[in-house]
């Protein structure tokens, strides 16, 4: 695996791969790999010749307030799990090779970031996100690109980015990979202590209660989210959000009549957690 750091360096690689007529995917990261991550690794070495991942704790998605600092960063553990999955380029720039001096683009989605987490963390977020998904796009060029679903509102933003700017791109969802216990796999799980850790997985119980409430039958979203409401309750977990909305369009729903995303945002202990379950309308 080449560990390379320079758009030209990435650029050559892929350019001289595309030559052997070879496919690329993409699996852009932040970092602090887990079994989700990893799985991306697999999907995209499954599916492609060329298998690039990008490791860059982007600074422009995250909040005045957020976690940049604290963002658990050993690219030395990483590379290693990424070599072990067969990836071939590990691309992992300085803050300066992506915004230089004088940068000043930014790629906003209007509609679909206005809530759930766009709310919650404030407009810039997906911002941030839209903007650096959209350069990885244009420096490596893939075929495919994988995210996952456990951040499925910036799913469908980098879909919407993509159709929007006619992006040859396809984007791959894979499904959310959890803990034994059901918690969702994520960077942020270091910040749980033993306790918080516990109280987490009723995140998860409370998503997997209120899609049991909808396969019984159930319509009504008050109803279906009042199932979820109670177990966090139970937990002592007051949620920053726990909606149920369009899963393609985010709108808010009454009735679960097509898929809906039941979503869900807390701070459980020293971590900021999110969660999803797609409510099934067939279901
Ligand atoms: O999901 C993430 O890790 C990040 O939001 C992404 C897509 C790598 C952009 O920085």
């Amino acid at each position: 695996m080449n560990i390379l750091r320079t758009i030209p360096e990435v650029r050559a690689a892929v350019h001289a791969a595309r030559h052997e007529r070879k496919t690329v995917g993409l699996v852009p990261t932040m970092g602090a790999f887990h079994e989700g991550h990893l799985s991306l690794m697999r999907r995209a070495r499954e599916q492609n010749d060329l298998v690039v991942v990008s490791l860059f704790v982007n600074p422009t998605q995250f909040g005045a307030n957020e976690d940049l600092g604290a963002y658990p960063r050993d690219e030395a553990r990483d590379a290693a799990l990424a070599e072990a999955e067969g990836v071939d380029i590990l691309f992992a720039p300085a803050a300066s090779e992506i915004y230089p001096d004088g940068f000043a683009t930014n790629i906003h989605v209007a509609g679909l970031t206005d809530v759930l987490d766009g709310a919650a963390r404030g407009p810039r977020h997906f911002d941030g996100v839209a903007t650096v998904v959209t350069k990885l796009f244009g420096i490596v060029r893939p075929d495919v690109a994988y995210f996952g679903q456990k951040d499925a509102q910036q799913v469908l933003v980098v879909r919407r980015v993509v159709r929007d700017l006619d992006l040859d791109v396809r984007i791959e969802a894979c499904p959310i990979v959890r803990e034994a216990d059901g918690l969702a796999m994520s960077s942020r799980n270091v910040y749980l202590d033993a306790d918080a850790r516990a109280q987490a997985t009723a995140l998860n119980r409370a998503l997997d209660a209120a899609a049991s409430v909808c396969e019984a039958g159930e319509r009504d979203a008050d109803s279906i989210l009042s199932a979820a409401q109670r177990v966090l309750a139970e937990a002592g977990i007051t949620p920053e959000y726990l909606e149920l909305r369009d899963a393609s369009t985010l709108e808010t729903v009454t009735r679960v009549e097509n898929d809906a995303l039941l979503a869900v945002a807390a701070r459980v202990g020293a971590a900021r957690l999110i969660d999803n379950h797609t409510l099934k309308a067939s279901a």
